[in-house]
């Protein structure tokens, strides 16, 4: 006879009744689970909506700086709703760029060949060495509080930044934003007004998609209670691979090398038909193109003329075109890490610091979510389907 749980009111997202053994119709990559209710942003991947705290992305996108979003995103406030708390908001996460020299100290003691996601890794994990004390609760409440692990993986991103430039470490200063401030290191020079808007619209871009791996993950270690420096660890872990962050330095392989649309049609047609993927295409969600995309590929296209590099544009449009003349029918269109690669690449990232930028943006939804999971923190544990051997006997000694 199958047992009955009533999930408590504290679950208002929960299934009223749940039943044992469970049923439920879920894919490959649990494709179709609802894992938890979010008040954070609303993601509809058959018509391309997209809204933090109920503001369409369209909205925010270009007119929020970073800081405004991430503002949005953890109090659910609009910034203009109470200029003072956010002001103090602000102020506290740029004050938080000041790193400790200890975790400074760990990163530059990297070889600089060393990938920068994993100096990233290194990083936090001794941020948190530093950051945690004694007095501190396990759960580390006192620092998801302060909020400060969102500008100090911007600072040390820059510090990475830095380093593998074989430049001096960064003067600590507080007057500018968070987007200023790293692409002033990735670039050692006054980034201008233009160029800081973009790098804030790609974080803003990036800063909240649903439950995809990172902020799953997050989560999962959330969810045991764990301090913001594990989760983080574990969120830039499930960041880094070839199938998600890892995508945006796959894409300027493919699209770098090229010279012409022409020869940019012949390379994608070339890829395909070996049964290769193509970087930046394709998505677990969206069959339709992705809504962050529009909003990108203009960029792209202002940013390139800019720049005298117009080709750039017109190759990835060429790239785009021929590959949706052959995936589209199967439901496969451009994804985010496109576009934000060539972006990232026009702002001064080479391909390997792409995922790190990545994860500066993610920060402000992984943060907001962690802050919504802490207000009725439930242990994740879901189940798993056996497939195994049934029964199998022990062999005797001997009889093998
Ligand atoms: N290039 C060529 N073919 C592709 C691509 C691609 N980028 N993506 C999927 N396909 C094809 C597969 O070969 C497969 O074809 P088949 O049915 O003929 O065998 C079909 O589309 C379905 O592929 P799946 O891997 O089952 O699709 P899934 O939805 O599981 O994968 C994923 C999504 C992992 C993102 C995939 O599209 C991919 O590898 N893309 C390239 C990497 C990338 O850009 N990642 C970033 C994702 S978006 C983000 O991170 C925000």
């Amino acid at each position: 006879m199958p047992t009955y749980r009533t999930l408590t009111s504290n679950f208002p997202w929960a299934l009223d009744r749940l039943e044992w053994p469970v049923t439920s119709e879920v894919g490959p990559g649990l494709a179709g689970v609802i894992a938890t209710g979010t008040r954070v942003s609303w993601l509809d991947p058959s018509s391309g909506a997209l809204a933090y705290r109920g503001i369409p992305i369209e909205r925010i996108a270009g007119e929020y700086e970073f800081e405004e979003a991430a503002h949005l995103l953890i109090t659910g406030r609009r910034p203009a709703e109470d200029r003072d708390a956010f002001n103090a908001f602000r102020d506290r996460l740029r004050r938080s760029r000041d790193l400790p020299p200890d975790a400074v100290a760990l990163v530059r003691s990297l070889h600089r060949e060393v990938h920068p996601t994993r100096m990233l890794r290194a990083g936090v994990s001794a941020l948190g060495c530093h950051e945690m004390t004694a007095e501190d609760e396990l759960s580390g409440a006192r620092h998801w509080r302060e909020l400060r692990i969102i500008a100090q993986v911007a600072a040390l991103v820059g510090e990475i930044a830095r380093h593998r430039n074989n430049r001096p470490k960064h003067m600590f200063e507080t007057g500018h934003s968070l987007a200023h401030c790293t692409l002033r290191a990735l670039r050692d020079d006054e980034p201008d007004t233009r160029d800081v808007r973009t790098l804030d619209l790609l974080w803003v871009l990036y800063a909240d998609h649903g439950l995809d791996a990172p902020t799953f993950t997050s989560m999962v270690v959330a969810s045991c209670l764990a301090d913001p420096y594990y989760n983080i660890v574990a969120g830039l872990s499930a960041l880094r691979g070839p199938l998600l962050g890892g995508a945006g330095e796959r894409v300027l392989e493919q699209v770098l090398p090229l010279r012409t649309p022409e020869q940019a049609r012949l390379r994608v047609a070339e890829i395909l038909a070996s049964g290769g993927r193509l970087a930046g295409f394709g998505h677990r969600l969206y069959h339709i193109p992705d809504p962050r995309v529009v909003v990108l590929r203009k960029e792209l296209a202002a940013q390139a003329r800019r720049r005298n590099r117009a080709e750039l544009f017109d190759i990835a449009r060429a790239v785009e075109d021929e590959a949706l003349r052959q995936l589209a029918p199967k439901g496969i269109h451009v994804n985010i890490n496109f576009y934000a690669a060539l972006l990232f690449h026009l702002l001064g990232a080479d391909g390997p610091l792409i995922p790190c930028l990545y994860a500066v943006g993610r920060m402000a939804g992984l943060l907001a979510r962690v802050h919504e999971a802490l207000e009725n923190p439930r242990l994740f544990r879901p189940l798993d389907r056996y497939v195994g051997h049934r029964e199998r006997s022990l062999p005797r000694e001997g009889a093998r």
